[in-house]
């Protein structure tokens, strides 16, 4: 059936600027990693991201390498924009990265110049797309000068086939580097990417502030944890869950008891606060005022109106953060 967007799409998500760029980010994004694959239900994608749209997320992250198979989460994605979104492209911020693993032979993969440039003409071409809004380097290579991968994310941008260019996980003095070349090139760092939640803290290190004085934007990916910090697991690993296949990047050995007896009392604790714990932890990362926006994903509808709802409560007095803190020691 013909998709109409609907016309209060903007009344209740929150949009939040980018570092000191002109571009806003909603609060939450969606992020295609899982569940939107060849070997996923191409209907129940669809209606995911039509519904992420009406409830005004405007931001959509894939890659690469997305599926699995590679590639065709960005194959599914450009079928749904055909299908659905050409006429709202102008009201769409689609990312995509190239670093992982991607072909066979030294230019499938890390961060050369012939690697990156020839990924984002495959990805353009499997989305469907004249140009993205961000392009990423998806992770920083230790072997390959970083000048070098940054002339390709500015030559990217030059070209007009990305607005912006982003990183991800980059350490925090790669990622000054990076800035400063970029800059040296006429092309703004615009964000990073960057894995945060309220079980993996290491951006609180050093990297936040870097992004604070840089005025770079942020948005965390895997914020509930690959589906850990929610309610998924409470009662054992469900059929169809993500730790439940074999595709899937949790693994069982990662739902152990102590982190069941953790994720029990963060459960107690979000029922006090009278949010589901999936919305919790959404706020928690949030909280921080160096992230932009927090990148889930979702495997259902239901699930992604449960988080995207986190954007209406609100935030922690001190005693809940120590609280929190004192759970996951
Ligand atoms: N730059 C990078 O290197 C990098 C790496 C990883 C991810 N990312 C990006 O970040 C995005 C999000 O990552 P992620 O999928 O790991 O994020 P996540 O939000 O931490 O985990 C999503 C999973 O949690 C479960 N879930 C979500 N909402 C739920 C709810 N309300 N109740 C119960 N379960 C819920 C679902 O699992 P089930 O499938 O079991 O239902 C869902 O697939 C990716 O799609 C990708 O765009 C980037």
């Amino acid at each position: 059936m013909e998709y109409q967007a609907v016309s209060t799409r903007y009344d209740h998500m929150k949009y939040v600027r980018c570092g000191n760029s002109g571009l806003k980010l909603p609060g939450i994004s969606l992020g295609l990693w899982h569940n939107f694959g060849d070997v996923d239900c191409f209907h129940q994608a669809r209606r995911i991201v039509r519904r992420a749209f009406d409830l005004g997320i405007t931001h959509f992250d894939l890659a690469n390498n997305y599926g699995p198979s590679p590639g065709s989460a960005e194959e599914n994605f450009g079928k749904i924009i055909d299908k659905d979104f050409r006429s709202y492209r102008d009201e769409l911020i689609i990312s995509t990265k190239a670093g992982y693993y991607m072909w066979p032979g030294p230019y499938g993969e890390w961060g050369s110049k012939k690697y990156l440039s020839a990924s984002l003409d495959q990805s353009l071409k499997r989305l469907g797309l004249e140009y993205v809004d961000i392009f990423y380097s998806h992770r920083f290579d230790p072997d390959t000068p970083l000048e070098e991968t940054m002339e390709a994310l500015a030559m990217a941008v030059k070209q007009g086939k990305a607005l912006y260019a982003g990183i991800s996980n980059y350490p925090s003095e790669a990622t000054e580097k990076a800035y400063d070349i970029l800059r040296s090139m006429g092309v703004r760092c615009l964000i990073h990417q960057v894995k945060y939640s309220m079980l993996f803290r290491e951006p609180e290190n050093s990297l936040f502030d870097i992004l604070n004085r840089l005025q770079m934007g942020c948005i965390v990916f895997s914020p509930l944890a690959q589906g850990l910090l929610t309610d998924r697991y409470l009662k054992g690993i469900p059929r169809g869950s993500r730790a439940s296949k074999s595709h899937g990047f949790l693994k069982r050995e990662e739902i152990t008891g102590d982190m069941i007896h953790k994720i029990i009392q963060l459960n107690q604790m979000a029922g006090k606060r009278g949010q589901t714990l999936a919305q919790m932890a959404l706020t928690w990362v949030l909280r921080k005022s160096e992230v932009t926006s927090a990148l889930i994903g979702s495997s259902s509808v239901r699930q992604l109106e449960d988080n995207v709802a986190c954007i209406r409560h609100k935030g922690f007095t001190e005693t809940e953060i120590k609280k929190i803190d004192s759970i996951l020691q």
